[in-house]
């Protein structure tokens, strides 16, 4: 500025003037910094004409720095008293803002929201009764012969290792049935409720057991240890293969629409002979259609027969399982197990199944 030199005793007076209205008129403590800054800080309005003094005369040094004190008091007096009312108002605002209005209606018993693998759960098990099948659902604590000698697993069987197994701590079994003083486990899969199915149901038997399965994997996005899974166990007089695969097809069907179909491909499990491994393909598969791993399934081994006191030249069987958080991955495009596991509501809600 071309006056910054000079010190103009009237031009500041009428400056502070203005600043003192400006600090009345000011609605927020940011306008009021923002009014020290331009009147009173280092590069102020005060700050250049208190610089300017110097330049004065010596006779007229004091007065003009008495007339500068004055201003700089009357600044102040007027910031405190507005600053004070402007926090006062603002910290109104904000605590007016956060008020919680007690007063209106709430939700005093909010509904909740089936799990999905409850109810598609429930949709599978309507598919089996649909056919005149019996619905088990099996101890989630077992004792290791139903889960693994009864299934024709040797005792040093690669695949007792292959499925995780929780083993329940000094626990035996006490069932009458021949296998007193087997290990207990978590079952590591449905398929230990096929014994137990035949020996407590006779034959002829259709069953499907559904339920909760446990194998020592971490939670990530496509593991968890504990998941679902629905085993379908049919066991008659003159059941071949095609009965499986018809079966395989029509839940198929039944769970991913018309043009849903399934394909075997050559495999081995210890409780079946032949196995297979089951593909599912469906049209509306995310990333176009084509064949996706769903299960395991085979012709019942005549050893698991024989575990259950049938004679396997009278009797044939056939038996599948499948995953049940699986098929709701695959159905609806589900990309992370946690979704699945952290019980959050507002996920449930999406699906509103079986409601
Ligand atoms: N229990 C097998 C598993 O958990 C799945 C399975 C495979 C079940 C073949 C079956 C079968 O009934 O025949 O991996």
């Amino acid at each position: 500025m071309t006056n910054e030199a000079e010190f103009d005793k009237e031009r500041v007076t009428a400056q502070i003037a203005e600043a003192v209205q400006a600090i009345e008129d000011a609605q927020s403590s940011s306008a009021l910094r923002q009014l020290r800054d331009e009147y009173v800080g280092k590069n102020s309005v005060l700050a250049r004409a208190s610089q300017a003094i110097g330049k004065l005369p010596n006779d007229q040094k004091k007065e003009a720095g008495q007339l500068l004190g004055q201003l700089r008091a009357e600044f102040g007096r007027a910031f405190g008293a507005r600053e004070a009312a402007v926090k006062k108002a603002e910290e109104e605002a904000k605590l007016a803002a956060e008020k919680v209005d007690v007063t209106l209606p709430v939700e005093r018993h909010p509904l909740g929201a089936r799990h999905p693998l409850t109810a598609l759960t429930e949709d599978i098990q309507d598919f089996f009764v649909s056919m005149g099948w019996q619905i088990s659902e099996g101890p989630e604590i077992d004792s290791e012969w139903y889960d693994f000698d009864a299934l024709n697993f040797g005792p040093d069987h690669p695949a007792r290792q292959m499925q995780d197994t929780f083993y329940v701590k000094g626990d035996k079994a006490r069932d009458a049935a021949g296998f007193v003083g087997s290990n207990m486990v978590l079952r590591t899969q449905t398929s230990s409720d096929q014994v137990r199915g035949l020996i407590q149901r006779g034959v002829p038997l259709y069953m499907a057991c559904t339920g909760r399965v446990f194998r020592t994997d971490e939670l990530d996005a496509t593991h968890t240890p504990v998941f679902h899974q629905c085993e379908a166990l049919a066991v008659d007089k003159g059941l071949t293969m095609s009965d499986l695969k018809g079966t395989l097809d029509a839940l198929a069907v039944a769970m991913f629409g018309p043009e849903a179909k399934t394909r075997l491909r050559p495999s081995y499990f210890p409780f079946t002979e032949p196995s297979a491994e089951m593909d599912l393909w469906f049209p509306d598969k995310k990333g176009g259609p084509g064949w996706i791993e769903w299960g395991g399934c085979g012709m019942v081994h005549p050893n698991v027969l024989r575990s259950a006191g049938l004679d396997p030249d009278v009797y044939t069987g056939f038996a599948f399982g499948v995953g049940i958080e699986r098929a709701l991955l695959l159905r609806h495009d589900i990309n992370d197990m946690h979704d699945l596991v952290e019980g959050d509501i507002r996920f449930s809600k999406q699906f509103a199944m079986g409601e």
